[in-house]
């Protein structure tokens, strides 16, 4: 999450890139890596528009801020990993830009870029306002420990500072909504409608869907399979050790759901499905556990 947000000369795919292009209708859109840096260009073959790229964000697929009058502008093309090249933004589809101006890209409002700012870097929104000068790319940990820094700081002037809340003391369902301020809430997915497979992103909505589920026991917690501080672990294997302290194959006390007639490991392999959202080229994890069968309806 560190990288949730990167300068763009810190950007290493950008660097790995160094050209990228993607014609829809009459415009070209082509990104250029320099060693001075990426420049974002649309044609549509007689006039051009050119600006520096500033920011780019996520991991899994690149959005490119560029600063323009407003502090950000979200082009149509994004670059997906998984594709290695540039596609459609998630939803733009539908968009048929009618000139130069529009194919450049969509001025995001004040409200949307605090928003994005808000859940992809830190130090960028206080007291409501976009507070750039101050802003730390990525989600750093004064970002989800508030007044970490500041106590850290007056610590080491021998002064008390602000003592940060303890999130290692969150239930389960508090941990989810503090993770789902970024991930999304089971109440703003409900409330927002977002119903349908793109939800999948949404794990604390997912999760709290799982019949394993129940808000008030630390063996099923966001914090149980992820290290906040650390890179994502891939694979099943290291999850397993998660599902058997409650679907125990022998009479630990401590197991008491039951147990799989299927198999003895790798659990989320079946039971926490991939999904690849549609149109977007990114696949996720549903953390809805359940027995998934081949052609069932997603559930929702
Ligand atoms: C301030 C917003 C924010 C909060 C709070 C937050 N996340 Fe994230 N998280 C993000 C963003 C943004 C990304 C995407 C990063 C990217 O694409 O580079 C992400 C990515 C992740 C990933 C995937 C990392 C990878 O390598 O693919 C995991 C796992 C994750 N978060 C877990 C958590 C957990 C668990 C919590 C709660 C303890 C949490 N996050 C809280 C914003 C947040
Ligand atoms: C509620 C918090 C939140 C807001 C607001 C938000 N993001 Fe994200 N964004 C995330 C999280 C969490 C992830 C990683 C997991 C995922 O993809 O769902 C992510 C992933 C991404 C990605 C990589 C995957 C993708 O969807 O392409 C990009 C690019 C991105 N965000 C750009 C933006 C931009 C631009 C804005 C503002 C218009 C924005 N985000 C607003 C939380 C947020
Ligand atoms: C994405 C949010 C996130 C970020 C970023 C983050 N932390 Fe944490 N941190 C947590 C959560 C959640 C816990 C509780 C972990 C648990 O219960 O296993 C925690 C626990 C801790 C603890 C144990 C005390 C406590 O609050 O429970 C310390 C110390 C800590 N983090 C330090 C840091 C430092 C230093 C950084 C920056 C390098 C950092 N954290 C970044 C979310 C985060
Ligand atoms: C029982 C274990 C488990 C719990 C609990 C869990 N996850 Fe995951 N999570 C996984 C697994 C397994 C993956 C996929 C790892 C891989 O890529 O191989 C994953 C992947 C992710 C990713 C990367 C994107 C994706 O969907 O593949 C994010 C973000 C994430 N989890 C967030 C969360 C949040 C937020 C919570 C709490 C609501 C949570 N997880 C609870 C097991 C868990
Ligand atoms: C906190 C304890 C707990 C954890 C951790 C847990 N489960 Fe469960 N799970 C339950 C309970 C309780 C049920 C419902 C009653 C039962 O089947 O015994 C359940 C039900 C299930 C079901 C049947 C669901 C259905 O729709 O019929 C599957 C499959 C399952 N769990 C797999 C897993 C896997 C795989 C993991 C790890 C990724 C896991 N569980 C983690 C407690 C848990
Ligand atoms: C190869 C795929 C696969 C793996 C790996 C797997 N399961 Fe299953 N599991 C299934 C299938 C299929 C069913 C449904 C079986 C049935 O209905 O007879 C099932 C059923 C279950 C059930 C419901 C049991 C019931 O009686 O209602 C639970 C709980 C469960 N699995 C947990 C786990 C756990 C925990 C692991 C890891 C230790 C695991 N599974 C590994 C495929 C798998």
């Amino acid at each position: 999450m560190a990288s949730a947000l990167v300068l763009q000369d810190s950007n290493p795919v950008l660097k790995t890139h160094p050209k990228l292009s993607l014609r829809r209708g009459m415009y070209s859109y082509l990104i250029e890596t320099l060693n001075n840096g990426s420049t974002y260009t649309v044609t549509d073959g007689n006039n051009s528009n050119s600006v520096p790229i500033v920011w780019s964000f996520g991991l899994k697929s690149q959005t490119l801020g560029l600063r323009i009058r407003r502090p950000l502008l979200r082009e149509p093309g994004e670059l997906f990993r998984s594709i290695d090249a540039l596609d459609t933004t998630i939803g733009d589809n539908s968009l048929h830009p009618q000139t130069l101006l529009e194919a450049f890209g969509r001025e995001l409002s004040d409200f949307e870029t605090k928003s994005c700012f808000g859940c992809h870097a830190t130090n960028a929104v206080s007291n409501d306002r976009l507070t750039l000068d101050g802003m730390i790319p990525g989600i750093k940990c004064e970002r989800c420990h508030t007044g970490a820094e500041t106590h850290a700081q007056a610590i080491s002037e021998g002064k008390t500072g602000p003592i940060p809340g303890k999130l290692g003391q969150l239930t389960p369902e508090e941990t989810s909504n503090f993770c789902g301020q970024c991930h999304h809430t089971w109440e703003r997915v409900v409330r927002d409608g977002l119903r349908g497979e793109i939800n999948v992103r949404f794990q604390p909505y997912r999760m709290a869907n799982s019949k394993c589920y129940d808000g008030g026991d630390r063996r099923l917690s966001c914090t149980t399979c992820h290290d906040p501080h650390r890179e994502l672990v891939r694979g099943a294997a290291p999850y397993d050790a998660k599902c058997k302290a409650c679907h125990g194959a022998s009479a630990k006390a401590s197991a008491t759901a039951k147990s799989c007639r299927v198999a003895t490991n790798g659990c989320a392999n079946c039971h926490m499905p991939k999904l690849e959202l549609p149109g977007g080229h990114m696949v996720f994890t549903d953390h809805q556990i359940r027995v998934a069968r081949a052609g069932d309806p997603y559930p929702n």
